[in-house]
């Protein structure tokens, strides 16, 4: 019976879904915490790929558990659309759960978070455009919708009433919009509360009994850690808590359950949306990543800015996450760069400084540079047999992170992974 979290330990897409997928081998139960749809998982078996926003990683196995804890919000019509398409690719969803008392992603969320990007004009976060921030809002704000509330009808209808009765202000007033009407909130809704509504449970019980029983339960991070709202670069951040803190206000677990906290890094660095990325590589090396690694965003299509590996943005995660190893993925997009450089300080105003807990525009980042190797290396199942440059490469990042790497991603496929301990 253990009790294990992954996390991403960047800005997102460092390949969690893939590790999900892989580790939860050995688990009985895979949580979702927190994020929504914002979130785009990848995970590849063979020759299917599956792109999974609110489902977790872990559906992929027919015996597992897999469930939506209370710190996700949920966009009922894209779950339902999710899990339809999941179906149709003959994936079995009796065994998947969704909190009651996680918040829901209403209509008005979607068209708020859009307003105010375009409101923000050049300041803007340059978020999914999915509610995400609005949804958290009104929960915090003890304004939300609950997924409890979607049903019975009358309840739902008296919710969106007096839901309305403030977004509209909101929608009239500040953005000079549209209203919306009870009845076009209430229609968009309906099929797809049917769709999910025999999925919703008392999730935090159901995971007590779970943990009583001796399960093994997995708990799978979106986002990443410097997009957490408290330890990431804010204001470009997401609005909930992506870290392994998350894990407990977002899936009713206490942190004394807790067996090991896995960060997953890419071998270098992206990120999407804006925001400083002092490491950020605007020229054909930032070409080649992107080109290279498919650097574009599940969820919205986007180009992945991409960069070196920062190594004192990396111990920031080590130490806010707590994590006791690393997945370190995506090292075959490496192969073929004559050098690797990586930031391993910062010069701030003439100063050296090698510890941080957020980033800036100011940081210039200070480099050690790595001899590249030219192997392919997906192929390579065991560590000793990576060439010599790419085992120093991934040595030298553990010493400066002072965390083991237990897995080292060298293609997308899950069976395209190195484990440290074989
Ligand atoms: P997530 O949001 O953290 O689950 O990551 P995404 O799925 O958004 O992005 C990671 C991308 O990298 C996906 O296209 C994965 O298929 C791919 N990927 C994951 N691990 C590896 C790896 O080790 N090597 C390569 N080449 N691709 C990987
Ligand atoms: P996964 O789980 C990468 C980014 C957005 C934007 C900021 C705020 O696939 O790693 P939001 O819509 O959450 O209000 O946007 O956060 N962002 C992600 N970037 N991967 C994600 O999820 C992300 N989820 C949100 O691009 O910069
Ligand atoms: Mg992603």
């Amino acid at each position: 019976m253990t009790h294990n979290i992954v996390v991403g330990a960047q800005w997102g897409d460092e390949g969690k879904g893939k590790i999900t997928d892989m580790m939860a081998r050995e688990a009985d139960v895979v949580v979702r915490f927190g994020g929504g749809n914002n979130a785009g998982h990848t995970v590849i078996v063979g020759d299917e790929k599956y792109e999974l926003h609110q489902v977790p990683s872990g559906i992929l196995y027919p015996e597992k558990m897999c469930v939506l804890g209370n710190g996700v919000v949920i966009d009922p019509v894209e779950l339902a659309a999710e899990m339809e398409g999941l179906e149709k690719r003959g994936v079995d969803l009796d065994n998947f759960y969704i909190s009651n008392t996680a918040h829901v992603i209403m209509p008005y969320h979607k068209k708020l978070d859009r307003l105010e990007e375009k409101r923000k004009g050049s300041e803007k976060i340059g978020t999914t455009g999915k509610g995400i921030g609005p949804a958290y809002t009104d929960k915090v704000a003890r304004r939300g919708i609950r997924v409890c509330e979607l049903l019975p009808e009358e309840i739902f209808q008296e919710k969106i009433e007096q839901a309305l009765d403030y977004q509209n202000l909101v929608l009239e007033k500040v953005y000079q919009a549209e209203p919306m009407t009870v009845k076009e909130v209430k229609a968009e809704y309906q099929a797809s509360i049917d769709k999910i509504s025999d999925h919703v449970t008392d999730t935090s019980i159901l995971l007590d009994q779970a943990h009583r029983e001796g399960k093994s339960v997995f708990f799978e991070g979106a986002q990443g850690t410097l997009l957490d709202i408290d330890y990431g670069s804010y204001p470009f951040v997401t609005s909930s808590n992506p870290t392994a803190g998350g894990v407990c206000t977002g899936a009713a677990v206490g942190p004394t359950l807790i067996d090991r906290v896995i960060g997953v890094a890419k071998a270098y660095l992206t990120r999407v949306g804006e925001g400083p990325f002092p490491t950020e590589l605007q020229d054909e090396i930032g070409e080649f990543l992107r080109d290279k690694g498919h650097e574009y965003g599940v969820t919205t299509g986007r180009p992945r800015r991409c960069g070196w590996l920062d190594i004192p943005l990396l111990r920031h995660a080590v130490r806010v996450n707590g994590l006791t190893g690393l997945a370190l993925t995506k090292l075959d997009v490496l192969s073929g760069l004559e050098e690797i450089k990586v930031c391993t300080s910062y010069q701030v105003n003439g100063k050296k400084i090698a510890e941080v807990s957020g980033t800036s525009e100011e940081y210039q980042p200070q480099y050690e540079t790595f001899a590249g190797w030219d192997e392919d290396i997906t192929g390579i199942r065991k560590f000793a047999q990576l060439p010599e440059n790419a085992k120093k490469y991934v040595e030298s990042i553990e010493k400066m992170a002072e965390t083991p790497v237990e897995i080292i991603g060298v293609g997308p496929d899950r069976k395209e992974a190195i484990y440290r301990q074989q």
